[in-house]
């Protein structure tokens, strides 16, 4: 299929236009670049070894996209564009519902006007809110805690209403939960700008000698060691499992499907800190800092839907997602001291 990417130049889609490529689809990257770099273009051209057009257009823009969807031929969407920083959205949420909310908006539009009805949405396992139980699975109630989340879930709902309004939609709602690690070429991977709100690129940098210390947000938690749990999925996993949904929603009954993308594995962060330091023989100081508003104690998936309906299971393990983490980082290294 030709599939035009949103936000195909950032973290995760870049890595999906890798994966996508490698299974034979091609792609068309449509990003604003306010959270990423036209580069990765020529790192993902470098990775595939094949062309990828980049239109650098914003989601709000009708027209762009009108323009981009019909003279790319473009039968499928990937929607990753989005702003995503939890304490931004709560200090500037009109700026989130504007970008995300409206965004989305305008997408669908687009793609209505242009016939273009396969669409697989990144959504956030933070849809959850406070966990009522563990693992979370897709029934799970929904709600959220602060505007980021809110902007997902309203997109959510939007997507559901325009599925049951016209059953010719073919849509993916993809609850990703904490998606670390790089390319194995280390060419393509996360790189914030300012201080990180992720933990592994956090740990990545300190580990370099680029920050002090990391911040661990609280060890009062009710947790094995007091710290958050998260279920952190290898980048590339994440990316395999847009391609089998992909793959399966254009041969599926329901307009809409919901699939959590995750390990069902959680580790704290003092698991974090401690198997980066082992894997990549490096130190990693820390210091506890308190709590972050929002945070929950704990957070991991049941990935059985995902496995029974995709055929779909995350395949690599703490310490891949470690070393290819530290990887990237160096090959970052390299490039500045260039
Ligand atoms: N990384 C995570 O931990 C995580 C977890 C759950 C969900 N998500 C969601 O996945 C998606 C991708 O996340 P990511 O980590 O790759 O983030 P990212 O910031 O690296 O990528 C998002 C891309 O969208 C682009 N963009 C933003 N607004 C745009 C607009 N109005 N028009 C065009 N392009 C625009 C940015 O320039 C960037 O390249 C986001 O929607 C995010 O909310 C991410």
């Amino acid at each position: 299929m030709n599939i035009l990417l949103t936000g195909g130049t950032g973290y995760i889609g870049s890595h999906v236009a890798a994966a996508l490529i490698s299974t034979g689809h091609e792609v068309v990257c449509f990003d604003n670049l306010a959270n990423s770099d036209a580069v990765v273009i020529d790192r993902l051209e470098a990775i595939t070894g094949t062309a990828i057009p980049l239109v650098v257009g914003d989601i709000r823009d009708g027209d762009a996209l009108r323009h981009a969807l019909t003279e790319h031929g473009v039968e499928a969407v990937i929607h990753f564009a989005g702003l995503k920083a939890v304490g931004e959205s709560v200090a500037q949420p009109i700026k989130y519902y504007d970008n995300n909310v409206r965004g989305t908006l305008s997408l669908v539009e687009a793609m209505a006007d242009c016939g273009v009805k396969t669409l697989v949405f990144s959504s956030s396992a933070t849809v959850y809110g406070e966990p009522r139980y563990l693992p979370l699975d897709e029934s799970h109630p929904t709600s959220a805690t602060n505007p980021y989340g809110r902007t997902k879930l309203m997109i959510e709902e939007m997507l559901t209403d325009i599925a049951a309004a016209d059953p010719d939609w073919r849509i993916a709602t993809l609850r990703y939960f904490n998606p670390v690690g790089a390319h194995d070429s280390g060419l393509i991977g996360e790189n914030p700008n300012g201080i990180p709100n992720n933990l592994m690129p956090f740990i990545s940098r300190v580990a370099a000698g680029r920050l002090a210390e990391l911040s661990v947000f609280g060890n009062d938690y009710d947790t094995p060691d007091g710290t958050g749990v998260r279920d952190y999925i290898h980048i590339v996993d994440l990316a395999d499992g847009h391609v089998a949904a992909l793959d399966t929603i254009v041969k599926i009954e329901p307009a809409l499907s919901t699939w959590n993308l995750g390990t069902g594995q959680g580790y704290s962060v003092l698991d974090m800190v401690e198997a980066f330091e082992r894997v990549n023989s490096v130190r990693v100081p820390y210091r506890v800092a308190p709590r972050r508003d929002g945070d929950v104690a704990s957070c991991y998936a049941s990935p059985e839907r995902a496995a029974r309906e995709l055929g779909w299971t995350a395949q690599r393990d703490l310490e891949a997602m470690c070393a290819s983490s530290w990887s990237f980082e160096r090959t970052l290294a390299m490039r500045n001291s260039d």
